[in-house]
């Protein structure tokens, strides 16, 4: 195949916290798992000789020139990042198309999966594979340009698209859970906005450092405890752990009514437990289900606002499920 001719896709997945959000800023656990179902797309063509590099955005309607966009524009730095760690001496004239299905500010990681599907597109293109860790790393970078200061969870869960236990500044550990089990993620329609929040919690924690610390260590122990569960199979004891990871959600001052809503609803209808995920105020909730109890759980999650409601199953055989 001509040069011309060739086209390299690349997709990554979303994800969610399954528990530990905003305590792991602070240097505790935190467990994520990636959500299949839901992906962003990125696709490498040649361009017209001379054009460079031209990034198409198609959710967002934008067409950038890589030469011309600013510095501080996230999609512009991953590009650059990647074709820097790719050591092309040149700007290759190279079409690069990216599309998300994975709703923006949900909780989903919206953004760190266009940056992946973007970094492995790239490196496909360039005929390499990326390294997780590689991958991962470089995302980090845009992240910091969304987030201000994130713990790193989201890009590492995206880059492995395996359950994930993180600390902060360690390497990450991949894990697999024992038995299979089912998330239902409804989401709540309002944008979750996570600077905002995890700002929020900053100025709290410099105001009240005690109350604060008691908060995450508390959180941190849930996620602890959260991994026993699932390396047991004890997926009451997991429901329990949502419930007690969402009172701390509370009080950290992260959940809204409309959250608090779906969650009620979720835990009426059956389900295990439910708790926030990611920044919170809006996004989305999870709601641990057995294959009994999904079908009301989902319908419960419509009628309380849900605009949305996927239901992922993770298996102990795969990544996902
Ligand atoms: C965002 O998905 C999770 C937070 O804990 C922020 C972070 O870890 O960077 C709220």
């Amino acid at each position: 195949m001509t040069e011309s001719a060739r086209t390299t896709t690349a997709t990554a997945s979303g994800k969610v916290i399954l528990c530990g959000e905003h305590a792991v800023v602070y240097g505790h656990p935190a467990i994520a798992v990636p959500v299949q179902q839901v992906r962003a797309t990125a696709t490498v063509t040649a361009g017209p000789p001379g054009a460079g590099c031209v990034l198409r955005a198609l959710d967002l309607g934008r067409e950038i020139r890589l030469a011309e966009a600013p510095e501080d524009d996230p999609l512009a730095l991953i590009l650059r990042l990647a074709l820097a760690e790719l050591g092309l001496a040149q700007e290759p004239d190279w079409t690069v198309t990216v599309h998300s299905q994975i709703p923006m500010a949900s909780g989903l990681g919206s953004g760190a999966a266009v940056s992946t599907a973007l970094v492995r597109a790239l490196f496909r293109h360039a005929g390499r594979a990326p390294e997780p860790a590689t991958v991962s790393r470089l995302v980090f970078r845009t992240e910091e340009l969304h987030h201000g200061t994130p713990s790193g969870i989201d890009n590492t869960v995206i880059a492995y698209e395996r359950p994930v236990w993180f600390v902060r500044g360690q390497p990450p550990e991949t894990f697999t859970p024992a038995q299979p089990f089912t998330l239902a993620i409804a989401d709540s329609g309002i944008p979750s906005p996570t600077r905002e929040t995890v700002g929020d919690v900053r100025r709290a924690w410099q105001a009240d450092p005690t109350r604060y610390e008691a908060l995450f260590q508390a959180i941190g122990q849930v996620v602890v405890a959260a991994r026993r569960a699932l390396e047991t199979g004890d997926m009451a004891e997991l429901g329990r752990l949502f419930r007690r990871n969402q009172a701390l959600l509370r009080e950290l001052g992260v959940s809204s009514e409309p959250l608090e809503r779906l969650v009620a609803a979720a835990e009426e209808a059956g389900a295990l437990g439910a708790k926030l995920s990611g920044g919170g105020r809006g996004g989305n909730v999870i709601a641990l289900v057995t294959p009994e109890t999904e079908e009301a759980v989902g319908q419960a999650l419509r009628r309380a606002g849900a605009c949305q409601v996927i239901v992922t199953r993770y298996r102990p055989s795969t990544a996902n499920g």
